[in-house]
């Protein structure tokens, strides 16, 4: 086994999964003002550091993934955030795609930005600790969305960005994200999330990238925002896993989830219905949860951006963190 099939190995430890916490200023920016808190960096590093400083999370994380900017600031240990991961063995990420836009020939569909100068950015995150990587697309499904080319322009700049990560000796996570938004039923997001994953795996074939170091990142087969219909654990797990099995090669080194669009407690049910079928059905994959919204939420709505709520925010993360470990089964 090489060195990188070994780190991405290794985010799948027994009871533990990944903290997504690689919102950039933008997203990071809206997702605290929907708690009441206004941010500027200094709010942000203070909003990071309510997470990576929370006593015990070793216990649970394998990884979490950080925006580019977080890996040059200090927590309140003084520590740099990667350095301060490291040495409580949880390995760094980080996010390297530089975030969307619309694609000319379909704009009502987006292709992610961000190969231009991404091998200089790898070295430079490689030199400064990280072990892992991170790039999202964004599929949407609205009725014959999404098109042939957008699932095409999208796998080919993941596959560069595979080919380029491992070169740089990082583990890459390929994030093709089916967005929840919309009408669609449970079966739509099923056979699209199947078709963007296929054609994901057949265009990384073509680049010769190595499958055994590689992550999936995916979403559950849910029945959109607007569909009105709430789906069941065993539907969710039930149709999430018959795209993955028909989709991703036994190769991988593993698969981990997205929790958008389901509450804390949707992505705790729903990943602990797709473990149990997962070993039903012998998936051939590691399984675990790489969440952000799912393992911040609770904590954001206690903490409110006052330090005097840092304890009890840090316990909910932490009782949070207990439940998805104990979904893995
Ligand atoms: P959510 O768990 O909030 O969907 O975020 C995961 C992620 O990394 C989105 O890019």
């Amino acid at each position: 086994m090489t060195d990188l099939v070994a780190a991405a190995r290794s985010l799948f430890s027994q009871g533990k999964g990944i903290l997504a916490a690689d919102e950039s200023v933008h997203s990071a920016t809206a997702r605290l003002a929907s708690y009441g808190i206004g941010a500027g960096a200094e709010m942000r590093r203070k909003y990071r550091d309510l997470f990576f400083g929370a006593e015990g999370i070793e216990q649970y994380l394998s990884g979490v993934i950080l925006f580019s900017d977080s890996f040059l600031e200090k927590g309140d240990d003084t520590k740099l955030f990667p350095e301060s991961l490291s040495a409580r063995g949880i390995l760094p990420g980080v996010k390297v795609d530089l975030g969307t836009e619309p694609i000319s020939e379909s704009p009502h569909e987006l292709i992610t930005q961000g190969l231009l100068d991404l091998t200089e950015r790898l070295a430079a995150h490689k030199e400064q600790g990280a072990v892992f990587t991170k790039w999202r697309a964004v599929i949407r499904i609205d009725g014959e969305l999404p098109t042939a080319t957008a699932l095409h322009e999208n796998a080919k700049r993941l596959a560069s960005y595979a080919k380029n990560a491992q070169a740089a000796g990082l583990v890459p996570i390929l994030e093709p994200e089916v967005l929840y938004e919309g009408k669609h039923s449970r079966a739509r997001a099923r056979s699209v999330i199947e078709e963007t994953i296929a054609t994901v795996f057949s265009v990384l074939e073509e680049h010769s990238v190595d499958r055994a170091s590689v992550i999936l990142k995916t979403s559950l087969a849910l029945s959109g925002s607007a569909s009105r219909k709430q789906d069941t654990p065993e539907e969710v797990a039930e149709d999430t896993l018959a795209a993955l099995l028909a989709s991703v090669p036994p190769q991988v080194a593993g698969i981990v989830f997205l929790s958008g669009g389901q509450t804390p407690d949707q992505a705790t049910d729903n990943l602990a219905a797709i473990t149990r079928r997962a070993k039903d059905v012998d998936a051939p994959w590691p399984l675990t949860f790489s969440y952000a919204r799912a393992l911040q939420e609770e904590a954001l709505a206690l903490w409110r951006g006052k330090e005097e709520n840092v304890p009890a925010a840090r316990a909910a993360f932490l009782s949070r963190l207990a439940k998805v470990s104990s979904a893995l089964g």
